[in-house]
């Protein structure tokens, strides 16, 4: 299937289902348990409405949103995800390109396969580092430090994975990192000889922010995955949040939040902006969608933080929904790793088209001239 023959998500979302052996778009595509919230983060849009004004003069349609003291050209963004290189050998330096090109920001994990320096070398728009407080609390602080050399514009601190969330598909298809020729994959590896061949020549699955920590320590790729897997910390609470909110002193991100009294507490502790998100689905099955919580922590906070909906956002409508319950931008996750796995940075671009496309045609069909006007 052919980039220009993709009219919206869910053509990509083809597109890189038959380009991608099944544990690699299994891993971008599925979620946790039964995924019921994987589900109805984008069913619950559907209970959402956008009655047009009409008659009013749209020529020009104007989507820059100011999010964390800074000014991006669309009212959404790139939101992190974890070894882009299993998708596509161009991994996340195509995502953070293509982002710049439209103007918006791009949030590199700290599973990312590309090292923060080496992201902000590329693109000068703006940048998220997203974080988690790990057991080697020492690696935690040199990542605010190598952000604060590098230039980032702000931190994400993601809150909802104190356990890894218990997703089968990837028991099934036989998914690991970096990935193997098992009993399990061996067919899907053969039947996408294109992703297969390119693995073997590019063999570049480093988890790059990390990998240093764990050649201190002497160890190989899969003494990689088992010293990130151990810093996971379930001892981590608000303090260690509010410590890290004081290290950065800028812009900084909870991710991961949905419950108000949570909103509230952010705010206490000095947090520019919330993510409202369930880590699409990954997470904890039963977790509400983004869109439907987003009132209610409007209404705990107020103005007093900005507001990002991270969930299920697969049309412009969807952002557009969102800013009208009271969100200040959004952000999306497989919208864009479907497009990297569809075509890499082209691919990635012609995500950010077709979304951008939507909000904007929708705008005029609102009636509406700027992203204010919607408020
Ligand atoms: C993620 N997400 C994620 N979040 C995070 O804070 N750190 C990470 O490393 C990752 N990794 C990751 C990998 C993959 C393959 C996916 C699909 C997602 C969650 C991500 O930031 C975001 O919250 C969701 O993707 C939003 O939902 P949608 O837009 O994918 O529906």
């Amino acid at each position: 299937m052919k980039l220009a023959n993709c009219h919206n998500i869910a053509d990509l979302r083809k597109a890189a289902k038959s380009r991608l052996p099944a544990p690699m778009f299994h891993y971008i595509d599925g979620g946790s348990d039964d995924e019921w919230t994987l589900k109805n983060n984008t069913r619950a849009f559907d209970k959402y409405e956008l009655t047009p004004k009409v008659l009013k003069n749209v020529e020009t349609i104007d989507l820059k949103t100011k999010i964390l003291g800074t000014e991006i050209d669309l009212p959404f963004f790139l939101s992190p995800t974890g070894m882009s290189r299993l998708f596509n050998h161009e991994k996340e330096i195509a995502v953070a390109k293509a982002a710049e090109k439209f103007g918006t920001a791009y949030s590199l994990s700290t599973l990312g396969t590309t090292s923060l320096e080496d992201i902000a070398e590329t693109v000068k728009t703006p940048k998220i580092f997203q974080l988690y407080i790990l057991k080697d609390r020492g690696l935690t602080k040199e990542f605010v430090d190598r952000c604060k050399a590098a230039g980032y514009t702000a931190l994400a601190l993601t809150v909802d994975m104190p356990v890894a969330g218990n997703r089968e598909r990837d028991y099934r298809t036989g998914m690991v990192m970096p990935p193997k020729f098992g009993l399990k994959s061996l067919t899907s590896f053969a039947m996408h000889p294109h992703w297969s061949l390119n693995f073997m020549l590019n063999p570049n699955f480093t988890l790059a922010n990390v990998a240093h920590r764990v050649d201190a320590l002497g160890g190989g790729a899969m003494g990689l995955i088992d010293y990130v897997n151990s810093q996971f910390d379930r001892t981590v609470n608000w303090d260690d949040a509010e410590w890290l909110i004081k290290q950065w002193d800028g812009p900084f991100i909870i991710k991961g939040l949905q419950h108000p009294e949570d909103a509230k507490r952010a705010r206490d502790i000095g947090a520019t902006a919330l993510m409202i998100s369930n880590h699409g689905g990954r997470q904890m099955d039963g977790a509400p969608a983004p869109i439907d919580c987003v009132k209610a922590i409007r209404d705990a906070i107020d103005r007093d933080l900005e507001l990002i909906v991270d969930g299920g956002i697969r049309r412009g409508s969807h952002v557009l929904k969102a800013i009208r319950e009271g969100a200040d931008a959004c952000s999306v996750g497989r919208a864009y790793l479907y497009g990297l796995a569809a075509g890499g940075q082209k691919g990635v671009e012609r995500a950010l088209t077709l979304l951008k496309s939507e909000i904007e045609r929708n705008m005029a069909l609102m009636g509406a001239n700027r992203i204010n006007d919607l408020i």
